[in-house]
């Protein structure tokens, strides 16, 4: 993102993600305004709250449709913003959707937003750690650098305790620029004031945990953790793939299925993430596009070929029973 780039910690991602849209809508001289909110039809639901925080009605989240891959369409995207009528505080690209873990092409969006001098956050909740990565890894999420603001969770796939999750701006200054409401009971801070850059103001050390926990890892730990996670799913998608299952899976971690068959899924994702927990095999159970899904995050180094096998046996029994 820059030299200059800083930021924050936060308690979670979406905390972060608010964090950075009310800042893009201070930074654009939009506070009090009507005003939209453009991401993928695939974003998490901390969009919908931060609209909440600011006051601002929820059709002001002006959702744009993805591709097959679940990746939000930037042609689309420019459609759309070249017909909308009221400001536009910022354009949302996701680095790892929670259902399906797509990166949003990110490139080409921070393209369509330089040309339009429209703010651009990166949620990274999911997906920005793999910046910290190899090569390999960083290419995942390519051009994440683009934006203005960063959500990245540290605490969800490198294993760092909780919360540990971070806002990075290009331009740091402007957290301060949009918080700081000066406290008569403090003498001024000779540089910014912590409480001044954010919605928390007393907050504990956690980026202490973050720094020791890279250490730990150091880069190449690093690697391991996104490898094996990467290598774990991939295993898992290939032992799925002779089912009759339809796998909606984006390119990191996270596997996502239900049968093929028509008719609801409903029943079957709830019997068989039944007969998962028996195993002591814990899938989520998400709603997409209408259809109940199971959806595994390999993100644990724990999780071996033996729990792989039992999970890949379990749900072709109940393909045919
Ligand atoms: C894409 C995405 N963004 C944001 C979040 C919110 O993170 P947190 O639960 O740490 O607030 C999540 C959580 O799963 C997520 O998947």
């Amino acid at each position: 993102m820059g030299e200059g780039a800083g930021g924050i910690m936060a308690s979670g991602g979406t905390i972060c993600t608010i964090t950075a849209l009310v800042t893009a809508r201070h930074q654009r001289g939009l506070d009090g305004q009507q005003a939209c909110l453009y991401a993928s039809a695939d974003c998490h639901n901390s969009l919908a709250k931060a609209l909440r925080v600011m006051g601002l009605p929820a059709a002001a989240l002006r959702l744009v449709s993805t591709d097959d891959a679940g990746r939000l369409d930037p042609h689309r995207l420019d459609q759309s913003l070249e017909k909308e009528t009221d400001p536009i505080l910022a354009v949302v690209a996701t680095a790892g959707t929670t259902v399906r873990g797509a990166v949003d092409p990110i490139g080409p969006i921070a393209d369509i937003c330089h040309r339009r001098g429209l703010w651009l956050h990166v949620d990274g909740a999911i997906g920005a750690v793999c910046g910290l990565g190899g090569q390999r890894h960083q290419e995942l999420v390519a051009h994440m650098g683009c934006a203005d603001s960063l959500t990245i969770n540290p605490q969800k796939w490198l294993g760092i305790a909780k919360a540990s999750a971070m806002v990075l701006l290009r331009q740091p200054q402007a957290l301060a620029d949009t918080f700081a409401a000066p406290l008569a009971y403090m003498e001024p801070a000779r540089g910014v004031h912590g409480g001044d850059c954010g919605l928390q103001g007393t907050r504990p050390a956690e980026v202490l945990k973050l720094w020791l926990g890279l250490r730990h890892l150091g880069q190449q730990g690093i690697d391991e953790l996104l490898d094996g996670a990467l290598q774990r799913a991939q295993t898992l998608r290939q032992a799925l793939a002779p089912l009759p299952l339809a796998m909606p899976s984006g390119n990191l971690h996270i596997v996502c299925f239900r049968p093929r068959t028509a008719g609801s899924s409903e029943a079957w994702s709830r019997h068989t993430r039944e007969q998962l927990l028996d195993q002591g095999l814990m899938l989520s159970r998400p709603r997409y596009r209408g259809q109940h899904y199971l959806k595994a995050v390999l993100g644990n180094p724990f999780t071996g070929m033996q729990q792989i096998a039992a999970l890949v046996d379990t749900i072709s029994a109940s393909l045919s029973s």
